[in-house]
């Protein structure tokens, strides 16, 4: 059957990928193929759509019986959302120094949700009870925002993925606290094709309490969800997402996306095939001599230090960023759509560029 016809141009060439960032990714056929079946007639809007209902089947059907989702449009929103629902006003969350609601959500917790972030530096972007132990006292003292929530990636934002045991601890930590613990699952996928179990095995297994639930970087076009795993304690979860800007009209969009990752097996496919792209090019890159490779890459993440100029040449062969430019230090993501010959042709640029 012909595509229907459109007056748009196409302004790209759809064969160039780098290794900027999962983002950089267009979306899944099956995804773009739910959206067109969700498509024409009428739906009730805001999330009281087919689509939606059907979406806390599959959810449920992952985290078990007491989980809800509530879809957003991207993923600082999920957490915002998130973390106002178990903050009072003189709340804060502790986190990693490297959490991306600390660096790369432009203040958006503090000044959209109000919430006062309490950092940790760590040396691979994982928690641990001893770490959290740097910023979690003080419940009683009115001079310091009130610790009230762990907040971890799964996986980190340095590629890093946590083990369900090392979840449980935390969470463990963090109630005999009184403390709530939320996970940033905007890699979550990915975390759980490493890990090679179900998502709820290194969720609410383990105590976790809400999370935010990617979907962009796993091969959708935009939308994420907040999950609310227990919902003790959690109320008003839709005047929150209202409230932040999250509420989507036309949510069956959103759903229907998130369904179509998760309800069969496309999130894991989709993230299996990122992470063993991130594998192949660790091993490539592991055979130049002069790279060093930062973390133990355990998701679709190859964080690298290597000499400024060959990273400047080699950006100028392939899209990808400096994460800590005076150090020489570079993020190399690999996407759901990443070649194998991708992943090859980086490896031969870096071999040749590293030689020149
Ligand atoms: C760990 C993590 N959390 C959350 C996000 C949310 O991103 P966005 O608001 O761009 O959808 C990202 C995006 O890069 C991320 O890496």
């Amino acid at each position: 059957m012909n595509p229907p016809r459109t007056d748009a141009r196409r302004h790209h060439d759809p064969e160039v990928r780098g290794f900027a960032s999962d983002n950089y990714a267009g979306a899944h056929p099956e995804v773009l193929a739910a959206l067109a079946l969700a498509n024409g007639g009428h739906q009730v809007a805001y999330g009281e759509d087919a689509y939606t209902e059907n979406l806390q089947q599959v959810i449920r059907s992952h985290f078990g019986p007491t989980a809800e989702a509530f879809p957003v449009f991207n993923g600082t929103g999920a957490n915002v959302v998130a973390l106002q629902a178990v903050t009072d006003r003189w709340g804060a969350v502790i986190c990693a120094e490297s959490a991306h609601i600390n660096v790369d959500e432009g203040g958006a917790p503090e000044r959209v949700g109000g919430i006062k972030l309490l950092t940790v530096p760590t040396p691979d972007g994982k928690l641990t009870p001893e770490l959290i132990d740097r910023q979690a006292y003080g419940w009683d003292d009115e001079h310091r925002a009130m610790p009230q929530v762990v907040s971890l990636a799964q996986a980190t934002e340095l590629g890093t993925v946590y083990t369900p045991d090392e979840i449980r601890a935390i969470c463990e930590h963090a109630h005999a606290h009184g403390m709530k613990v939320h996970v940033d699952g905007s890699r979550l996928a990915n975390a759980a094709a490493t890990l090679d179990v179900p998502l709820r095995t290194f969720t609410n297994a383990v105590g976790v309490d809400l999370l935010s639930l990617g979907g962009t970087k796993n091969g959708a076009l935009f939308g994420e969800a907040v999950v609310v795993l227990d919902p003790d304690g959690i109320k008003h979860m839709k005047h929150l997402r209202k409230l932040s800007m999250q509420l989507a009209s036309k949510m069956r969009f959103v759903s229907v996306q998130l369904e179509a990752l998760l309800a069969r097996d496309l999130w894991l496919r989709n993230a299996r095939h990122a992470n063993e792209m991130a594998q192949r090019l660790a091993e490539g890159v592991r055979a130049v001599h002069g790279v060093e490779i930062l973390y133990p890459v355990q998701a679709n993440a190859v964080f690298a230090r290597l000499p400024h100029d060959v990273s400047e040449r080699l950006q100028k062969r392939f899209r990808f960023y400096f994460w800590d430019e005076a150090a020489g230090d570079v993020r190399w993501m690999c996407a759901f759509d990443t070649t194998e010959d991708d992943v090859d042709r980086f490896v031969a640029a870096l071999k040749e560029e590293m030689a020149r």
